[in-house]
């Protein structure tokens, strides 16, 4: 059963400016909501925002504009010690794993500085703790005297995972954090997460551009358009119930791509869509697009239990 929301995120925006100055908007009034012991994914193509909407859950980078909330609490604009619980909290996980660390760190320094950093323990204890946490992972506890490269890709995103739960925290972000991986690998790292989140009960949001690893493990699927929301899914069964366009297209690329005699049909947003200020973003490339989808902005709306979408068509 689903607990309380821990999560909840209202109208966020966010704005970046590009090299000239100008603002551009790249998170459009994102509402999110993530209860105890939920799994969302959120899935789009490259570009669309997902790690930024990341970066701004995590508080790695500023709200625009909109609030966010943590068990009930206006989290929007955190600092000092409340924001470095928060940190504690609310981790994340990067795609490549070898980026987060340094090459002449110990797999062991690296692994006790937060238990360090927040005085969670003496070095010590965070060392017989690290070692723990690497059986936990599957990992042999003499790692702690290895250098990262003396390790593989796929162990170095165990050393990481086992930091991240080793600090217990509430929500992991996991930003493709299997994709840098080969095939077998990923599909080690994600049982893994699954296990350690049925056994920790932390929440889970998972970012990925593939729909179909995203309904496979997730208990909710947040589809992201150009720094948009257009539909939020149940994972169950998504091919019946998707109804909007991109959706559906994503999914047509899944299929496809198993199916060599059809085109797989890629669809890449283009940069006029970026201008795009009224009707629905998609609508140069949606086959049902009508007049008014290029006047009229829809609005997500709640269909049924399995799914709410962004559609004039709905
Ligand atoms: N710090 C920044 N300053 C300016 N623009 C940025 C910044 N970070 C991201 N962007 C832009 O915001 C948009 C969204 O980027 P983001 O990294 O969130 O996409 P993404 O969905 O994670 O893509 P991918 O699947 O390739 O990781 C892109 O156009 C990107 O160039
Ligand atoms: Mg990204």
């Amino acid at each position: 059963m689903m607990g309380n929301t821990i999560l909840e995120l209202q109208g966020i925006n966010k704005y970046f400016r590009d090299n000239t100055g100008n603002s551009f908007h790249v998170i459009k009034d994102v509402n999110l909501s993530l209860r105890q012991g939920e799994c969302i994914a959120i899935v789009g193509e490259s570009g669309c925002g997902k790690s930024t909407l990341a970066k701004l859950i995590s508080q790695l980078i500023p709200v625009t504009k909109g609030s966010m909330f943590y068990n009930g609490k206006d989290v929007t604009n955190l600092h000092g010690a409340q924001l470095k619980e928060y940190y504690k909290n609310v981790q994340m996980i990067f795609q490549n794993p070898l980026s987060t660390f340094s090459p002449r760190m110990k797999i062991g320094s690296y692994m006790v500085e937060p238990y360090l950093n927040f005085k969670l323990m003496n070095k010590k204890e965070a060392l017989n703790y690290a070692k723990e946490l690497l059986e936990t992972v599957g990992l042999s506890k003499d790692f702690i005297d290895r250098y990262p490269n003396e390790l593989s890709g796929g162990q170095l995103q165990r050393v990481v995972i086992a930091r991240t739960i080793g600090l217990k925290p509430d929500v992991i972000i996991c930003d493709e954090c299997t994709s840098a991986l080969d095939v077998s690998i990923q599909k080690q790292i994600i049982h893994l997460l699954l296990e350690l989140q049925s056994n920790t009960k932390f929440c889970n949001i998972f970012i990925t551009h593939d729909l179909a690893l995203a309904e496979s493990i997730s208990d909710k699927i947040y589809v992201m358009y150009l720094g948009e929301i257009v539909e939020i899914l149940r994972s169950k069964n998504i091919s019946r119930d998707a109804k909007h366009p991109y959706t559906k297209a994503l999914l047509n690329a899944v299929f496809s791509a198993k199916n060599t005699n059809k085109n797989i049909e890629v669809i890449k947003p283009q940069i006029q869509d970026y201008t795009i200020k009224k009707g629905c973003l998609f609508a140069l490339r949606c086959p049902n697009a009508s007049e008014n989808c290029y006047r009229e902005k829809p609005c997500l709306k709640y269909l049924n239990l399995r799914c709410s979408v962004a559609c004039n068509l709905y």
